[in-house]
């Protein structure tokens, strides 16, 4: 059994000028002790796909019309709203970009840190504090018994982030998402926080989908890559494999898109164009006004997710032709 499967999932947003597709049919999966992460440009449905399997989309004026979110066998879209809080605060934990906004300004940390032992275990006063240093000790803050009064605001960006993740991980859950936990800090730090984040998740053998638009954070943590483009997953893969050889040319474009320290000098290639107006999605292939190998099919049919190998799968019509491409 996966710890998380998502099928054919499908949210809209009803807004005064329309209504938006942010979430077009996602299929994807994440096992216990596995990174996938979810790459894809802005507006391509990342966070709300996040957001609807935490149960936190806002609703309205979001609404989830179709699929299923299958959490350790069972279908979060049909459990009754306490259960589903339950499972929420317990067994799946989310972090955010921004730690100033998700923390209480007013609260000091250790407060908020130990209120998760004395609500959720009904822990003592004592014995949740106690808790709370062991967790700030964990994720590498230090003196931390002197800091658990300090407030949010007394921490740097980088030792705040820090605290998300131990409330994130204070009830041990078992799938975390990380939605581009990253992103708000400096580069140096960044990587001190993500190899935080991946050695915690080795330890506690959860699983991690982790959002993020820096493909090189990708290549060190991740196990499996999912391509997201206009709500839909357009590749997945193992990371190695992606890397090697995209089988959709949105990938190609967004690998062609970094720079490579392998490859100095030269010029980037960009993806041309916009990505779409989730309010009309062009028919057939979403990509198609973007992509250089587009031909009149992908102009009306819409590709399905077709099977690569075992492991991957690649929603463009031509895949075969850029596997042959290598
Ligand atoms: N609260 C909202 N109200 C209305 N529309 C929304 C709302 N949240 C998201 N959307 C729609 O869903 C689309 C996808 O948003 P989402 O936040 O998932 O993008 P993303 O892939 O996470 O982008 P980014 O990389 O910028 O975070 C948005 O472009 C917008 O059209
Ligand atoms: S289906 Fe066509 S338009 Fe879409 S990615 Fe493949 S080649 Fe490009
Ligand atoms: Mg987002």
């Amino acid at each position: 059994m996966s710890l998380l499967e998502v099928r054919d999932l499908h949210v809209e947003f009803h807004t005064r000028d329309g209504v938006a597709k942010a979430v077009n049919g996602v299929d994807c999966g994440v096992e216990a002790g596995e990174t996938l992460a979810v790459l894809g440009e802005s507006g391509s449905g990342k966070s709300v796909t996040a957001q609807a399997i935490m149960g936190i989309l806002d609703t309205p004026p979001g609404r989830i019309t179709g699929g299923e979110i299958v959490f350790q066998g069972r279908d979060l879209l049909t459990l009754p709203g306490q259960e589903r809080r339950r499972i929420r605060g317990a067994k799946m934990a989310m972090i955010f970009q921004d730690a100033l906004s998700a923390l209480n300004p007013v609260l000091s940390v250790g407060y908020q840190l130990a209120e998760m032992f004395r609500v959720h275990q009904g822990a003592s006063r004592k014995e949740a504090r106690a808790k709370a240093v062991e967790l700030m000790e964990r994720v590498r803050i230090p003196a931390a018994r002197q800091r658990v009064g300090d407030y949010p605001h007394q921490f740097s960006g980088g030792m705040r982030q820090r605290i998300m993740i131990a409330m994130a991980l204070a009830l041990e859950p078992d799938l975390i998402i990380a939605d581009e936990p990253t992103t708000a800090l400096d580069v140096t730090v960044q990587a001190q926080v993500m190899e935080l984040l991946a050695d915690l998740q080795r330890e506690f053998n959860m699983g991690l989908i982790l959002i993020t638009h820096d493909l090189g954070v990708v290549a060190d943590v991740a196990d499996r890559i999912a391509v997201m483009y206009a709500g839909r997953i357009v590749e997945t893969a193992p990371v190695k494999e992606l890397y090697k050889a995209p089988a959709h040319p949105y990938t190609k474009g967004l690998l062609d898109s970094i720079p490579r320290l392998d490859q100095k000098g030269g010029q980037l290639d960009v993806i041309r164009g916009m990505p779409p107006n989730l309010q009309q999605i062009p028919p057939g292939c979403a990509y198609n006004p973007r992509c250089p190998m587009a031909r009149a099919v992908c102009r009306r049919d819409e590709p399905p997710l077709y099977e690569v190998s075992a492991l991957r799968a690649s929603a463009c019509h031509f895949w075969e032709e850029m596997c042959d491409a290598r």
